[in-house]
């Protein structure tokens, strides 16, 4: 139980990663708020969670949205009673330049900035926020392509690259308050956003292919890592990326 007694609020915990991340959060102890634009899915994870036995709330929240943010924070230690963990992963894939930014990178930096500041007022924390291979270098295309980038890649990988920038200079800025600040740099992983990805076979092999070991990651894999990074077991551990990416960086 590395979380048991704390409280955790998960951002994107609708689907995907932040899904995975919430049950596998609450099975280690912790009572979550499960945060995501889309009202029904975030209700659904929390039903799910309480369902098994564990606590939980849900909350619609645009992550673009500073002020949502911030009073999505300050609701959650009103209603769990407390915040230890924030996981700043909802993000996009596939949307334009400005979207993609205000989601991926100021929704970040919005949960980095008021989420800080609550954990060391209440004496310290943990926050984990969701970066990307994408963050750690370029994506090389699946797809075959002519002419300049797509906007949203490029915006994709310009926000993840901030993403992990961002989690350096908050590690830094938060050391002597107790606030450990890292990020997970996920591969690609077999989530709704991979899904024209995983439509088409050949493409599909290939971006398995770009891991050395030879396949997509599941969601459940990225949240293991999420909630080390979280947990007390990463104590003196702050402004990491950890890559969970089957060796994808490696090379
Ligand atoms: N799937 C991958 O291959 C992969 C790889 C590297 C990084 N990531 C990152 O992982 C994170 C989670 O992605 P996923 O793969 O689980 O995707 P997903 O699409 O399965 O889930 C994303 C969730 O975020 C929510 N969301 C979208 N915009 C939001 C907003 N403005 N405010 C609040 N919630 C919002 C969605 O409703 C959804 O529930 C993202 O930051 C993504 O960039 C994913």
């Amino acid at each position: 139980m590395d979380l048991a007694g704390k409280v955790a609020w998960i951002s994107g915990a609708g689907a995907g990663i932040g899904r995975a991340s919430a049950l596998l959060f609450a099975r280690s102890g912790a009572s979550v708020m499960c945060a995501d634009v889309d009202a029904a899915r975030a209700e659904a994870t929390a039903r799910a969670i309480e369902e098994t036995g564990g606590r939980a709330r849900s909350q619609s929240v645009d992550v673009s949205d500073e002020q949502a943010v911030r009073e999505a924070l300050d609701a959650t230690a009103g209603e769990l009673g407390g915040l230890d963990v924030v996981f700043n992963n909802a993000g996009v894939g596939g949307a334009g330049w400005d979207r993609t930014n205000a989601i991926n990178l100021s929704g970040v930096f919005f949960g980095l900035r008021h989420g800080a500041e609550l954990l060391a007022k209440r004496g310290g924390g943990a926050i984990v926020s969701t970066a990307s291979i994408g963050g750690l270098g370029g994506l090389w295309s699946v797809f075959a392509s002519e002419g300049p980038p797509d906007d949203g890649v490029a915006a994709y990988v310009a926000g993840k690259h901030g993403v992990v920038g961002l989690t350096r200079q908050f590690a830094l800025h938060y050391a002597r308050r107790h606030v450990r600040v890292n990020a997970v740099a996920p591969g690609y992983i077999t989530t709704d956003m991979t899904d024209r990805i995983r439509a088409a076979p050949g493409v599909e092999r290939a971006a398995a292919e770009l891991h050395p070991l030879g396949r997509f990651g599941r969601p459940e894999e990225v949240a293991e890592a999420a909630l080390f990074l979280a947990s007390d077991r990463a104590s003196y551990i702050t402004g990491v990326i950890l890559p969970v990416d089957g060796g994808y960086t490696a090379r």
